[in-house]
């Protein structure tokens, strides 16, 4: 292998850095799961508490996954290895890669229905303003065995094509150029949408909190949410802050990253509330409103289909960064723990996602009545990496910060050797990851498993 091949990647710039880092907190979770537990859990206080979680709970312990990763310049096993010679921590850095297997598998079934309906918007087939039709259209498409399963191998072979390219000249020049035009896009939906007639009831329904609603689980829903949307607690971060220069603040670029991803969920509310109110239909929806009650909406308002066509296309693309960085972390361990060739690793790890891919895919239509503890496929995988090795990942995560790693080593990273004056916020960190922010995620754990 020549020299510059072995030579690890690191991301250009850092712009590109923030690109690639926010489009993998970008995806699904700021237009599909976001509207829908919103919608579902009484609007603004939901809000309310997803933006503490996020700061609270999921700031730090990015910030600690990117030092991390930084820190050890591998992929999130070997990380965990050259931290910790020989002990079992790097059993954090497997269960990160399996659960991004996992979530590869139900992620591009649901991407791979965005591509498709970027095709039935064009062509106008999705164009309809009876809620019925729109949910005959859905189920059409997903109990198809064929249909599905084609978008499902077309968003991977995407994603392999620009993950084989490495990750400054894959990642960061595609995230680059995709996510303002995710923005500009999102922006001109909401200014269609708060131009609407009633267009307030919707706004007011997102902003005005209404305590009455909150509970327990809300609060856990809202820390769930937190997670998934930053891509936390499973080698995500881990693999990208190994690809950060060493002059990159941190603290700095994570607490960008987490507020832009804020703004795209709200611009994402904003785009879509307004419009469900001005035409009377139901907030509530749940995961259907992306797929059934966004088309039919946008179907009754004036210019209908243009802003069809914009909105699956923007969220095609929001899921081109997220898809990138679970890829990359399977990828990036394939590649470097077993050897093999970038290129064959990112096409080979294409098609073996391709066939994990496929129950879940098909357990939407003619795999339905298969249960794997008495839940489908796509659930099962959802189930377990999104409500179990999530979790437990990003608690691992902490503990060993908090309890393994030297804790002068962390703060001396994420002071950039001492360039930076931040060492206070390294020793909260590391503070935090001690105590609180696994007990939080022991809570939400407990929860995923419906034990309270
Ligand atoms: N953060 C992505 C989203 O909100 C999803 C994701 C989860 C991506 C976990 C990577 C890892 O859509």
């Amino acid at each position: 292998m020549s020299k510059q091949l072995s030579a690890r990647d690191v991301f250009a710039s850092r712009l590109g850095i923030l690109a690639a880092t926010l489009g993998s907190a970008v995806g699904l979770g700021n237009i599909w799961k976001f509207p829908a537990l919103t919608g579902q859990n009484g609007g603004a206080s939901f809000l309310l508490l997803y933006v503490l979680a996020t700061l609270i709970v999921g700031l730090p312990v990015m910030i600690a996954e990117l030092t991390l990763g930084r820190t050890a310049r591998a992929n999130s096993v070997s990380t965990f290895r050259k931290l910790a010679p020989g002990t079992a921590w790097w059993l954090i850095g497997l269960s990160g890669v399996t659960s991004a297997i996992l979530i590869l598998g139900f992620y591009t079934d649901v991407a791979g229905w965005v591509l498709d309906y970027i095709v039935k918007s064009v062509s106008g087939s999705v164009t309809t303003t009876d809620p019925a039709a729109a949910k005959l259209i859905f189920d059409g498409m997903v109990t198809s065995p064929i249909e599905p399963v084609i978008w499902q191998w077309v968003m991977l072979g995407i994603a392999a094509v620009i993950i084989s390219k490495g990750a400054s000249k894959g990642i960061e020049k595609v995230t680059r150029v995709l996510l303002p035009m995710l923005f500009v896009l999102l922006i001109v939906v909401c200014i269609r949408s708060v131009t609407l007639p009633n267009a307030s009831e919707g706004l007011r329904f997102l902003f005005m909190p209404d305590f009455s609603r909150v509970d327990g689980t809300v609060v856990l829903t809202a820390l769930g949410l937190a997670f998934f949307k930053l891509s936390l607690g499973m080698s995500i971060m881990l693999t990208y802050g190994s690809y950060f220069r060493d002059d990159v603040n941190i603290p700095f670029m994570a607490t960008r990253v987490v507020i832009l991803d804020l703004i795209v969920s709200m611009l994402a509310g904003v785009a879509i509330f307004p419009a469900v109110f001005a035409f009377g239909f139901e907030p509530t929806a749940g995961p259907s409103l992306l797929f059934m009650t966004i088309p039919a909406v946008f179907a009754s308002m004036p210019g209908g289909y243009y802003f069809t066509v914009i909105f699956f296309f923007l969220s095609g693309i929001a899921t081109v960064g997220a898809i990138l960085s679970l890829m990359e972390a399977v990828v990036a361990y394939v590649s470097e723990g077993l050897s093999i060739d970038r290129r064959i690793a990112a096409f080979g790890t294409a098609i073996f996602l391709g066939l994990i891919g496929l129950p879940a895919t098909l357990s939407t239509g003619v795999w339905a009545h298969i249960k794997m503890f008495g839940m489908t496929f796509f659930d099962f995988y959802d189930f377990l990496s999104s409500n179990l090795l999530m979790p437990i990942g990003g608690m691992a995560t902490c503990l060993f910060i908090g309890y393994v790693l030297n804790k002068e080593t962390f703060v001396n990273a994420l002071s950039n050797n001492g360039a930076l004056n931040n060492q206070w916020l390294g020793r909260g960190i590391v503070s935090l990851c001690r105590f609180v922010t696994p007990a939080l995620i022991l809570v939400i754990l407990l929860q995923g498993l419906n034990i309270f």
